[in-house]
């Protein structure tokens, strides 16, 4: 906290003084907080966390059941070397309306043409671009926190 070394200035003014203890409050608070386990780990905020290993994707899937109504599907493919920049867009070769045919892939669904007021547009609303946003890619992992969550019967295959 470069700032409070206005501390020792002298004379003080008085939103120095202000600014500079309620700084002081929120290191320390930050400091304490390093105690707390979040899903990065035991590693301090100062430090850069190890990354997970990566997880086996399977190649091909069949696609799994939803477990609740408006739930991105995952991903029943590998999307290794699939790039999203800018200029292009490797999903879209085989789901935009144009190629999801010739490409026997799902079309994306109707909502993703659709921008943040609701006003349908000619072609996927940049909200729907980076696809992996909400699209993840299926893969065995033991869940991150304890979920007991059940799908309603509707949804599950019989
Ligand atoms: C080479 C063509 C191809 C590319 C590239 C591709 N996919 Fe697919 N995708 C498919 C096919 C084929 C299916 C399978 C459809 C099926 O089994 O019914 C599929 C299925 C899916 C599904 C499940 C759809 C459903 O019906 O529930 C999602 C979600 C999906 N892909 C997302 C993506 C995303 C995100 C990317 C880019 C990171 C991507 N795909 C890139 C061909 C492709
Ligand atoms: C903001 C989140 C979000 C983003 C970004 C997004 N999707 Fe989706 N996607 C969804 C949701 C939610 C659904 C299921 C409901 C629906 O169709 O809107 C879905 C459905 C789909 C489906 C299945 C449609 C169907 O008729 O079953 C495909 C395929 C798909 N998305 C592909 C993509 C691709 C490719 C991209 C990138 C160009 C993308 N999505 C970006 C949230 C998203």
């Amino acid at each position: 906290m470069k700032l409070c070394h206005f501390k020792h200035w002298f004379p003080l003014a008085l939103t120095a003084i202000v600014c500079c203890s309620s700084l002081s409050t929120q290191s320390v608070a930050a400091e304490s907080n390093e105690s707390v386990e979040s899903l990065r780990g035991p590693t301090a905020i100062s430090e850069e966390a190890k990354a997970p290993a990566l997880k086996k994707f399977p190649k091909e899937r069949e696609l799994l059941d939803l477990n609740y109504v408006g739930q991105p599907p995952l991903i029943p493919h590998s999307i290794r070397g699939y790039k999203i920049t800018n200029n292009d867009n490797r999903c879209l070769h085989c789901h935009s309306w144009d190629n999801a045919v010739s490409a026997g892939a799902t079309r994306i669904g109707i909502s993703h043409f659709r921008d943040r007021n609701g006003q349908v547009l000619a072609d996927v609303s940049p909200s729907r671009y980076f696809c992996t946003q909400c699209h993840v890619p299926q893969v065995n992992a033991k869940a991150l926190v304890p979920n007991i969550f059940e799908p309603v019967e509707s949804l599950k295959t019989p």
